[in-house]
């Protein structure tokens, strides 16, 4: 059976393989968005990560020049704190100006950003952890959904199902293309999605260990060493599902959590994003952090570029269906 890459996906999008790597805060930078254009996938960066509007815009144009003119996009995760959201018109506009036109929303209310995009010819993917808010997100007029389930990597909201269950509920429901996201890592995953009749799947926590991603080596060191069991959920006491790397920092929310800590100032700087970036992606101290991470890791076996990644989860999502070919009855 030839391998059916080509997807609604791929076709809305221009890209070869119907694989997107999510937003990653602090990490999807232009080297590491730029090799996911280049491995035939599509990569989102994540405006949030840079510490003025000159450097996001020099991040645009690193992007476009190392892409080799393969599309890419940017991430915008919206919060439900309205002052949080208050440089995300001003990200539009500079992704605009530079000629980004895909961009993967995620978080709250996306309804009146999608119509802006669109507006200016933009396509987007809202990236939704239930079926209710995939179908809100499509009904305003996203082009294409992914639904994570609860092993994704990061923010996975309230929702406890898996992905899988997820997909298999989801399909049908949609109009437009749907992407499976949360714990792949492995082709014979992306097999299975595209057998459900999904279009394409998103995938973060298996990319970490990526040569084109820019953290110290001990922590990617440390990654190699996780398996399945090495994350954790916390701060659904706060409504704020978080799963992240089991270490000293999680394992101290934990006792908060439990002690009955009501609100997130008493996480302190426990939860301070700045703590990830300068307490462990700068130095390797992976005990220090919430560190977004999901049970995908387990699948990582060694520091890589990227497009030898891309390349191996293409040959084992064959395998899998010549394996699947050849157990069907033949006539
Ligand atoms: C280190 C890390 C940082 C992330 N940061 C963001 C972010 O800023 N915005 C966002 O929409 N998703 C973010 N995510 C979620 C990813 O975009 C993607 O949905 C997720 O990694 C897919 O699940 P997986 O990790 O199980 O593959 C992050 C995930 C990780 C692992």
């Amino acid at each position: 059976m030839a391998a059916p890459f080509r997807t609604r996906l791929t076709e809305l999008l221009g890209i070869e393989y119907p694989i997107l790597g999510g937003g990653l805060m602090w990490l999807s930078d232009a080297r590491y968005v730029a090799a996911l254009a280049r491995a035939g996938c599509m990569g989102f960066i994540t405006p949030r990560s840079f510490a003025s509007d000159d450097a996001f815009a020099e991040a645009l144009d690193l992007c476009a020049d190392l892409s080799a003119g393969r599309p890419f996009g940017v991430n915008l995760t919206l919060s439900s704190r309205p002052e949080a959201n208050r440089s995300v018109q001003r990200w539009v506009e500079i992704a605009l100006a530079h000629g980004v036109r895909h961009f993967e929303t995620a978080g709250y209310r996306p309804d009146g950003l999608i119509g802006t995009l669109h507006a200016a010819g933009a396509t987007v993917i809202h990236k939704a952890s239930s079926i209710r808010h995939g179908l809100a997100a499509e009904r305003a007029g996203a082009d294409a959904i992914a639904l994570i389930g609860m092993e994704e990597g990061g923010h996975p909201g309230m929702n406890e199902l898996p992905a899988m269950l997820m997909g298999a509920l989801a399909v049908g429901r949609f109009r437009v293309p749907l992407v499976l996201g949360g714990g792949i890592g492995h082709g014979r995953q992306i097999a299975a999605a595209l057998v459900q009749g999904l279009d394409g799947v998103l995938m973060g926590s298996r990319f970490l260990v990526c040569e084109e991603i820019s953290v110290h080596p001990d922590y990617k060191a440390h990654l190699l060493t996780c398996d399945e069991h090495a994350t954790v959920r916390v701060l659904q006491s706060l409504g704020n599902t978080w799963r992240v790397l089991s270490n000293d920092t999680a394992r101290q929310i934990e006792a908060l959590e439990r002690s009955g800590a009501l609100d997130h100032a008493a996480f302190g700087d426990l939860i301070k994003g700045t703590t990830v970036r300068d307490g462990c992606y700068a130095t390797g101290d992976w005990n220090r952090g919430m560190l977004s991470l999901g049970p995908a890791i387990a699948f990582a076996h060694r520091i890589e570029p990227l497009s030898v990644i891309v390349s191996g989860l293409i040959h084992e999502a064959q395998h899998a269906f010549q394996t699947f070919d050849s157990r069907m009855p033949k006539r």
